[in-house]
Protein backbone atom coordinates (compact mmCIF):
# COMPACT_ATOMS: atom_id res chain seq x y z
CA UNK A 1 0.00 0.00 0.00
CA UNK A 2 1.49 3.65 -0.53
CA UNK A 3 2.68 5.46 2.18
CA UNK A 4 0.77 8.34 1.69
CA UNK A 5 -2.66 5.88 1.65
CA UNK A 6 -1.68 4.31 5.31
CA UNK A 7 -0.59 7.86 6.59
CA UNK A 8 -4.01 9.05 5.45
CA UNK A 9 -5.89 6.10 6.90
CA UNK A 10 -3.93 5.53 10.16
CA UNK A 11 -4.74 9.42 10.52
CA UNK A 12 -8.68 8.87 10.10
CA UNK A 13 -8.93 5.75 12.02
CA UNK A 14 -7.27 8.27 14.74
CA UNK A 15 -10.24 10.84 13.91
CA UNK A 16 -12.98 8.00 14.22
CA UNK A 17 -11.77 6.83 17.59
CA UNK A 18 -11.49 10.35 18.89
CA UNK A 19 -15.32 11.26 17.04
CA UNK A 20 -16.58 7.88 19.27
CA UNK A 21 -14.69 9.13 22.11
CA UNK A 22 -16.32 12.35 22.30
CA UNK A 23 -19.38 10.80 20.81
CA UNK A 24 -19.11 8.39 23.75
CA UNK A 25 -18.71 11.42 26.65
CA UNK A 26 -21.85 13.43 25.11
CA UNK A 27 -23.76 10.81 25.55
CA UNK A 28 -22.77 9.92 28.85
CA UNK A 29 -23.20 13.43 29.84
CA UNK A 30 -26.90 13.37 28.03
CA UNK A 31 -27.51 10.84 30.09
CA UNK A 32 -26.18 12.71 33.40
CA UNK A 33 -28.07 15.47 32.52
CA UNK A 34 -31.21 13.26 31.65
CA UNK A 35 -30.78 11.56 35.07
CA UNK A 36 -30.23 14.68 36.58
CA UNK A 37 -34.00 16.06 35.31
CA UNK A 38 -35.50 12.75 36.70
CA UNK A 39 -34.35 12.87 40.17
CA UNK A 40 -35.60 16.81 40.30
CA UNK A 41 -38.66 16.61 42.09
CA UNK A 42 -41.00 19.07 43.06
CA UNK A 43 -44.13 19.06 45.49
CA UNK A 44 -47.68 18.88 44.32
CA UNK A 45 -51.17 19.92 45.67
CA UNK A 46 -53.17 15.99 45.35
CA UNK A 47 -56.14 16.68 47.95
CA UNK A 48 -57.42 17.86 51.17
CA UNK A 49 -57.05 16.51 54.79
CA UNK A 50 -60.45 16.46 55.17
CA UNK A 51 -61.59 14.19 51.60
CA UNK A 52 -59.08 11.74 52.34
CA UNK A 53 -60.07 11.25 56.21
CA UNK A 54 -63.20 10.77 54.63
CA UNK A 55 -62.73 8.69 51.86
CA UNK A 56 -60.01 6.76 53.51
CA UNK A 57 -58.38 6.29 49.88
CA UNK A 58 -57.65 8.49 47.20
CA UNK A 59 -56.19 8.05 43.63
CA UNK A 60 -54.93 10.91 41.77
CA UNK A 61 -52.84 11.65 38.75
CA UNK A 62 -49.44 13.39 39.43
CA UNK A 63 -46.95 14.24 36.10
CA UNK A 64 -48.22 11.24 34.37
CA UNK A 65 -48.31 8.76 37.55
CA UNK A 66 -51.19 7.75 38.93
CA UNK A 67 -50.93 7.85 43.25
CA UNK A 68 -52.82 5.70 45.87
CA UNK A 69 -53.33 8.18 48.94
CA UNK A 70 -54.50 6.18 52.21
CA UNK A 71 -55.37 7.68 55.61
CA UNK A 72 -53.86 4.81 57.73
CA UNK A 73 -53.92 5.11 61.77
CA UNK A 74 -53.96 8.87 61.65
CA UNK A 75 -50.93 9.08 59.33
CA UNK A 76 -51.10 9.57 55.54
CA UNK A 77 -49.31 7.55 53.27
CA UNK A 78 -48.57 7.85 49.36
CA UNK A 79 -47.60 4.85 47.27
CA UNK A 80 -48.07 3.90 43.64
CA UNK A 81 -51.41 2.70 42.81
CA UNK A 82 -50.71 -0.65 40.60
CA UNK A 83 -49.15 -3.14 42.08
CA UNK A 84 -45.39 -3.82 40.93
CA UNK A 85 -46.25 -7.51 40.33
CA UNK A 86 -49.07 -7.18 37.36
CA UNK A 87 -49.83 -3.32 37.79
CA UNK A 88 -53.18 -4.16 39.44
CA UNK A 89 -55.05 -1.78 41.25
CA UNK A 90 -54.10 -1.03 44.55
CA UNK A 91 -57.19 0.46 45.85
CA UNK A 92 -58.60 -2.11 47.89
CA UNK A 93 -55.32 -3.57 49.28
CA UNK A 94 -55.24 -4.44 53.00
CA UNK A 95 -53.28 -2.99 55.21
CA UNK A 96 -52.29 -5.71 57.52
CA UNK A 97 -50.19 -5.94 61.17
CA UNK A 98 -47.24 -5.41 60.18
CA UNK A 99 -47.85 -2.17 58.51
CA UNK A 100 -47.57 -4.20 55.31
CA UNK A 101 -50.07 -2.95 52.38
CA UNK A 102 -51.31 -6.49 50.60
CA UNK A 103 -52.43 -6.71 47.08
CA UNK A 104 -55.62 -8.19 46.98
CA UNK A 105 -55.03 -10.21 43.98
CA UNK A 106 -51.83 -12.43 44.58
CA UNK A 107 -50.71 -11.18 47.95
CA UNK A 108 -47.34 -9.73 47.45
CA UNK A 109 -47.00 -7.56 50.79
CA UNK A 110 -45.24 -4.28 50.66
CA UNK A 111 -43.84 -2.56 53.92
CA UNK A 112 -46.24 0.75 53.91
CA UNK A 113 -43.04 3.33 54.97
CA UNK A 114 -40.35 1.56 52.47
CA UNK A 115 -42.08 0.05 49.73
CA UNK A 116 -39.88 -3.05 50.26
CA UNK A 117 -41.41 -5.92 48.48
CA UNK A 118 -42.21 -8.58 51.72
CA UNK A 119 -43.35 -11.54 50.07
CA UNK A 120 -44.43 -11.92 46.26
CA UNK A 121 -47.11 -13.23 44.25
CA UNK A 122 -47.56 -16.35 47.11
CA UNK A 123 -51.32 -16.73 46.17
CA UNK A 124 -52.85 -18.75 45.45
CA UNK A 125 -50.36 -21.24 46.74
CA UNK A 126 -51.17 -23.97 43.25
CA UNK A 127 -49.79 -20.73 40.70
CA UNK A 128 -47.52 -18.99 43.37
CA UNK A 129 -44.45 -20.68 41.77
CA UNK A 130 -45.60 -19.61 38.32
CA UNK A 131 -46.99 -15.83 38.86
CA UNK A 132 -44.40 -15.14 41.19
CA UNK A 133 -42.14 -15.81 38.28
CA UNK A 134 -44.06 -13.35 35.24
CA UNK A 135 -41.66 -10.72 36.62
CA UNK A 136 -39.25 -10.32 39.04
CA UNK A 137 -39.99 -8.65 42.56
CA UNK A 138 -39.98 -4.94 42.99
CA UNK A 139 -40.47 -2.87 45.43
CA UNK A 140 -43.58 -0.25 45.89
CA UNK A 141 -42.81 3.19 44.94
CA UNK A 142 -43.72 5.37 47.84
CA UNK A 143 -43.93 9.21 47.54
CA UNK A 144 -42.92 12.04 50.33
CA UNK A 145 -46.03 13.50 52.38
CA UNK A 146 -46.47 16.96 54.03
CA UNK A 147 -49.49 18.77 55.11
CA UNK A 148 -49.65 22.35 54.21
CA UNK A 149 -53.01 24.38 55.63
CA UNK A 150 -55.18 20.91 55.43
CA UNK A 151 -53.60 20.50 51.79
CA UNK A 152 -51.78 17.29 51.01
CA UNK A 153 -48.78 17.68 49.41
CA UNK A 154 -46.66 14.75 47.23
CA UNK A 155 -43.30 15.13 46.35
CA UNK A 156 -42.86 13.59 42.36
CA UNK A 157 -40.27 13.80 40.10
S1 LIG B 1 -51.07 -8.08 40.90
FE1 LIG B 1 -50.51 -7.73 42.94
S2 LIG B 1 -49.66 -9.56 43.58
FE2 LIG B 1 -50.21 -9.93 41.54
Amino acid sequence: MDENIQSNLATLQTESFQTFSLFSSLKTDSLMFLNSRIIKMSWHYVSDLKTLQSLNRQVVSVENQKILLIWHEDQIYAVQSQCPHLKLPLAKAEINQKNEIVCPFHKSAFDLCTGDVKCWSPWPAMLSGVLGKVSKPKNLNIYPVKIEDDRIMVEVA
